[in-house]
């Protein structure tokens, strides 16, 4: 498939009026999404779990304007709040799909968006802000075009919202959502997520993730300045082959159920991720104290244990503590007890795998 696909033919009518909303969650990447090309086409192919509880709900009134004009025009409100902030970063956004909704420049817009998660919680809100976003637009042309189906309107939204922030384009379904080509999955695209096409055990069905908020402060490098420093990096090579190799690795992880090596893939793309941003140049670390001591914590425990309770990380600081639905009850207490002490302000957010978006 290719970008031109995405753009319509024609629409039936352009509404006068009306509101969509829709709620859609964050993800949590397995295999990580790091290092990227122009226009948001990954540099290896990555993995996640959609989330359930963390989630941006967004809803955007629609008035056709009297003329059409050359600028975007639309309000923004956070919380309930106008939020001038905001409004550059969904400019560049609208710029970037107005080709795939030529509808856009036709209104103005009142988008009124909030998340689940406390604000500045050092929860990316990207992934759920965009694809939320992207969902709006979309249910607008749905309603102005033929009908499409339901396959054909979540690509397209994971287009739309890909170009927003890379890892938007996996939040619209789930559990699982792969995106970038890649040989061992089959219609796997650079340009949209699929939801994961072979068969999963049910011990992932309901995997929790735990939310460990270590540091809410403002990153001090970006995902974008990330990204571009894998541009040269000096082992980007074998960092995007690994990233090949662990998703074909995955593929029997995820159908056996085999929790044990699931577990070294995952801490293993952690690590590496965060590894990378250590060996760039410049080079820097987003992890604090707490982090170590939180995964120190969880090695410790897991020997002990005997469980398969393991870490992610996300661009941050923060902690994913994943664990199998059948042993929360020995690994919740011991997160409340051993690794809560490490979070700012005691603060951490129980999540579990999810669906995807819902239309509100
Ligand atoms: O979507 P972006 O550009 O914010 O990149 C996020 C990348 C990671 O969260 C670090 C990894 C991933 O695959 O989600």
């Amino acid at each position: 498939m290719s970008e031109k696909e995405f753009i319509p033919a024609s629409y039936t009518t352009l509404k006068e009026e009306g509101t969509v909303a829709y709620s859609s969650p964050s993800n949590i990447a397995l295999v990580k999404y790091w290092g990227k090309r122009e226009n948001q086409i990954p540099a290896n192919p990555s993995i996640s779990f959609t989330l359930a509880a963390c989630t941006t709900k967004t809803s955007v009134q629609y008035k056709k304007k009297d003329k059409k004009s050359d600028e975007f025009s639309f309000d923004l409100l956070f919380e309930g709040e106008p939020k001038e902030e905001f409004k550059p970063k969904i400019n560049t956004f609208l710029k970037r799909i107005e080709a795939y909704l030529p509808f856009l420049k036709e209104y103005h817009f009142v988008i009124n968006t909030s998340n689940s998660f406390p604000h500045s919680s050092g929860i990316a809100s990207s992934a759920s802000g965009m694809s939320a976003l992207a969902l709006c637009f979309m249910e607008m042309e749905r309603s102005f075009s033929e009908s499409i189906s339901d396959e054909d309107f979540n690509r397209k939204v994971s287009f739309l919202s890909r170009l927003g922030s890379g890892s938007a384009c996996r939040s619209i379904e789930g559990p699982l959502v792969q995106w970038g080509e890649t040989a061992s999955i089959e219609g796997s695209s650079n340009l949209f997520g699929i939801k994961y096409p072979y068969a999963v055990h049910e011990v992932f069905s309901n995997f929790h993730d735990t939310i460990l908020l270590v540091d809410k402060g403002e990153k001090q490098v970006s995902s974008t300045v990330g990204h571009e420093l894998m541009h040269g990096h000096p082992f980007a090579t074998q960092r995007f082959d690994q990233a090949h190799s662990n998703l074909e690795k995955l593929k029997s992880v995820l159908s056996k159920g085999d929790l044990k090596t699931f577990i070294s893939i995952v801490e293993s793309e952690a690590l590496t991720l965060h590894a990378m941003m250590m060996t760039s140049n410049p080079y820097f670390i987003l992890m604090k104290p707490n982090t170590l001591s939180i995964i120190n914590e969880i090695w410790k425990f897991r020997q002990e244990s005997n469980t398969h309770v393991c870490f992610t990380l996300d661009a941050g600081a923060n902690v994913h503590v994943l664990y199998p639905e059948y042993e929360k009850d020995i690994v919740f207490p011991f997160i409340k007890e051993k690794l809560v002490p490490f979070c700012q302000n005691g603060q951490y957010i129980c999540d579990r795998i999810g669906l995807g978006a819902k239309k509100l």
